[in-house]
């Protein structure tokens, strides 16, 4: 090991035990629960943190979040998107101590519903929505409609996607060949019969992808966020939607955590046009929900390609998806919190965050670089944007991204546990900012001509 990897492990040596003897609550439960848990999490996801064992959570509000021994932190992770407008807005507080005593899942609409159809359309320019219970769902429910209304086998997603526990989107490409994403568990299919990849990014490789005229639809973030932050070329998006009309293929714009761009995502902020449009998690504040919108085109198609089968299980819907609740939550997060003022306050605050970052890591000499789409904010430690999600996986330091992480957590500032990735919410105040940056400047200080 050379001298900066042996000057980041004792790094990390110090902020192990300082963990560790700061949370002797978490650190019983952590023990009890591993009698009850295989790994000792409900969710193995739980474990990506940098702590040797689980933070446990007490309680959250805004953007503070208090742990089982009673340290208050300032949340920037914002549960991994799933809070980013801030833990329980008040708008939802009420909304579902209203509703719970109402009746929560019935098997049947309600108005809240068609409110929420109604916010979503004006506010994305779709006409037509559909809801389920998570974005992961609302992703494998738009590709097994894709396919039904071209009669097309293929997908094509790329290189460093993640859209949810979709199987068909679990692809990578090495050495340019796609194989199965590492880690995928019991798949018995080979996934690279119906999905094709390539890079982010590559027009020509898209072109040729696509030209065989067999691809039911592209599924894409407008820029990729689950690999580091990959933003898109100028003309990019152009010439995605310029070639998936010319060969028939539809274009889906998954905007679950592009959503940070502004009330519309980037499809509005940017103009895009797709066929389909995803999104969850935050959407119902916590409550889990996912939508996708569609134009009047892919409804037709729909209605066709449904005329033309016997009455029976699509395949499509679970369910808990669309309960009262859920809708009324829904509701509640388009009138009342996901506002074009919140939005405003958030975005920023972000490129206040984003600015800090830079003068930090230009204070310490260190060659790393910030990315922000709206209120999503992340630091990677290379000096240059990546293009593509391979450039962005080869340039991975995951014993550096733990370091840094564990650093934060143990001066009471949660960032997310993947790829340094920070959320303002329009709780986030200037002050929490100022503390985070306080606490990084210290970091960075500490890594200085180590990394
Ligand atoms: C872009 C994108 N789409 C969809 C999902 C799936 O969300 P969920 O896990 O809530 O189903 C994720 C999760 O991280 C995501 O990043």
């Amino acid at each position: 090991m050379n001298h900066a990897g042996k000057v980041i492990e004792g790094l990390m040596r110090a902020e192990l035990d300082r963990y560790t003897a700061a949370n002797p609550v978490s650190r019983r439960l952590a023990d009890r629960a591993a009698e009850a848990f295989p790994g000792g999490v409900p969710l193995h996801w739980m474990r990506d943190w940098a702590t040797p064992f689980p933070l446990f959570m007490a309680e959250a509000k805004g953007a503070e979040l208090v742990d089982a021994d009673g340290h208050r932190y300032t949340d920037f992770c914002l549960g991994d998107t799933g809070s980013m407008f801030g833990h329980s807005p008040e708008p939802v507080v009420r909304a579902v101590t209203d509703q719970i005593a109402r009746g929560v899942t019935a098997m049947l609409p309600t108005e809240d519903g068609i409110a929420a159809a109604e916010a979503l359309a004006s506010r994305f320019g779709l006409p037509f929505w559909q809801v389920t219970t998570t974005a992961t769902d609302a992703n494998r429910f738009v590709l097994r409609w894709a396919r039904a209304i071209t009669g097309r086998s293929r997908i094509l997603v790329f290189n460093g996607c993640y859209h949810g526990t979709v199987d068909d989107t679990f692809v990578r490409l090495v050495d340019g060949r796609p194989v199965h994403r590492p880690g995928l568990l019991g798949q018995v299919i080979d996934l690279t019969d119906h999905t094709r990849v390539v890079e982010f990014n590559d027009v020509a490789a898209l072109e040729a992808a696509l030209a065989p005229g067999d691809v039911a639809c592209v599924l894409t973030e407008p820029a990729l966020t689950n690999i580091g932050m990959v933003l898109p070329d100028e003309g990019f998006h152009a010439a995605l939607r310029h070639l998936t009309r010319r060969h028939g293929t539809l274009l889906v714009i998954d905007e679950t955590h592009s959503i940070s761009t502004g009330p519309g995502g980037w499809t509005r902020a940017h103009g895009l046009e797709p066929d389909f449009l995803t999104l969850g998690k935050p959407i119902a504040g916590g409550i889990p929900c996912g939508v996708y919108g569609f134009t009047a085109a892919v409804e037709s198609r729909m209605r066709h390609v449904q005329a033309g089968v016997p009455h029976g299980h699509s395949g499509m819907g679970t369910t808990l998806s669309a309960n009262a609740l859920a809708m009324r939550t829904l509701r509640v997060m388009l009138e009342e919190v996901m506002t074009d003022a919140a939005y405003a306050g958030m975005v920023a605050l972000a490129r206040h965050l984003a600015r800090g970052l830079e003068a930090a890591i230009a204070r310490h000499g260190l060659a790393w670089h910030v990315t922000q789409i709206g209120a999503r904010v992340e630091f990677h430690f290379t000096p240059a944007p990546y293009r593509n999600g391979g450039e962005a996986a080869a340039a991975m330091r995951p014993e550096l991204e733990q370091l840094v992480n564990l650093f934060l957590i143990n001066r009471g500032v949660l960032i997310a546990p993947f790829h340094n990735m920070m959320l303002t919410s329009p709780a986030t105040t200037e002050e929490q900012i100022a503390r985070f940056l306080h606490a990084f400047d210290a970091c960075a200080a500490a890594l200085a001509g180590h990394a």
